[in-house]
């Protein structure tokens, strides 16, 4: 079976990360988010990476760590449909389309058993939210059978809690609901077409943990989460110096953090110097960056190549010029919540 991994958006909410990175490399525990998408794909799956923003860093990636996949470009962004009908020509039978964003305790073999006996055209993976009001939520009967989608209810007029999670099961007749190299989404224009017309379309729901890693609160949420899977209190890269505290936190390669230094609930990338008694909370750090002496960094984002000194509190640290062709707004959302 194919799978289509879903890798070409911005990433505009993790901006100035992604000024610098494609953002399905951005990474946890020191692993880019791809990687655990990739993992949990049965062994034999041909995978499909439909990338267009900064696809050379997927494949050098790819290459470097003996992974099997096809990066298959799009001239421009195509939508989270256009880039499967784009990558058709790869496709020969049922396959797999996951947003390359998604971290998840979803089982996708039985996923994909439970489309098949279900002989459905369209599954999707759900997942039971507590706030309706900030998502899209199916209508689904009690066989499973999805109705309509409902955007963003009031909780009292929700018909369910279950959102799109984001790994899809398609039947290969569906590629021609897709127009050729249009911007068409999956999910606003695609399903609800699937399902006015009567096919079989399921859903299927799973627990366990899903995080939708779009924004820095979900990145770190999920870092968290990790590690937290893993019984570990940090992770570090090679060749740091550590000296001062780290918690709930993953640091990068080449890192150095001084003596009293405390870094909380974090994501460090590579070659950062954190000096003494500075502390940093709640926060990514790009690659390559000087946290000065006594510095205290909260809720912010710090891009590459920075350095940061003094008080700073939920903030997007970029000091140079935005990248020529990034976008100034966020290009679509696949999964509503903001
Ligand atoms: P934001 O700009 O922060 O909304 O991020 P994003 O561009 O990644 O969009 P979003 O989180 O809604 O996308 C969900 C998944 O679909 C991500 O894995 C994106 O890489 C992917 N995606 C979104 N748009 C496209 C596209 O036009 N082409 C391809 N190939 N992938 C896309």
């Amino acid at each position: 079976m194919q799978a289509i991994i879903l890798a070409g958006g911005y990433g505009t909410r993790l901006a100035p990360l992604t000024y610098t990175r494609a953002k399905p490399m951005l990474p946890l525990l020191n692993k880019p988010m791809i990687r655990y998408l990739i993992d949990a794909l049965p062994p034999s799956t041909e995978i499909i990476v439909a990338a267009n923003y900064k696809k050379e860093q997927l494949e050098d990636y790819f290459q470097e760590n003996g992974i099997n996949a096809i990066v298959n470009p799009e001239p421009k962004p195509l939508g989270t449909a256009g880039a499967v009908k784009n990558a058709a020509r790869y496709i020969n039978g049922t396959f797999l389309v996951l947003n390359g964003d998604i971290i998840s305790s979803l089982n996708i073999r039985k996923f994909i058993q439970y489309h098949m006996e279900k002989k459905a055209k369209v599954t999707i993976s759900l997942w039971p939210v507590k706030n309706v009001e900030q998502f899209g939520v199916v209508d689904i009967d009690r066989n499973g059978r999805i109705k309509k989608f409902i955007e963003k209810p009031r909780r009292q007029e929700a018909p369910s809690n279950l959102i799109n999670a984001g790994v899809y099961c398609l039947d290969y007749s569906i590629l021609d609901y897709i127009p050729d190299g249009k911007f068409t989404s999956m999910e606003a224009e695609i399903f609800p077409k699937v399902i006015e017309d009567g096919l079989p379309f399921y859903g299927y729901s799973f627990n366990g943990y899903w995080i939708d890693v779009g924004r820095m609160s979900s990145y770190i949420e999920a870092n968290k989460l990790l590690l937290k899977k893993k019984g570990l209190k940090f992770v570090t890269g090679e060749n740091c110096s550590i000296e001062g505290r780290i918690k709930e936190s993953s640091v990068g390669s080449n890192c150095k953090i001084g003596e009293n230094a405390e870094i909380k609930g974090s994501i460090l990338y590579d070659n950062i110097e954190v000096e003494e008694e500075a502390i940093i909370e709640n926060s990514v750090v790009g690659s390559n960056v000087i946290v000065k002496k006594g510095a205290m960094i909260k809720d912010t984002i710090v891009g590459d190549d920075e350095v940061v000194d003094g008080k700073i509190e939920g903030k997007k640290i970029w000091s140079k010029e935005m990248p020529k062709g990034y976008p100034k707004k966020q290009i679509g959302n696949v999964i509503k919540s903001n």
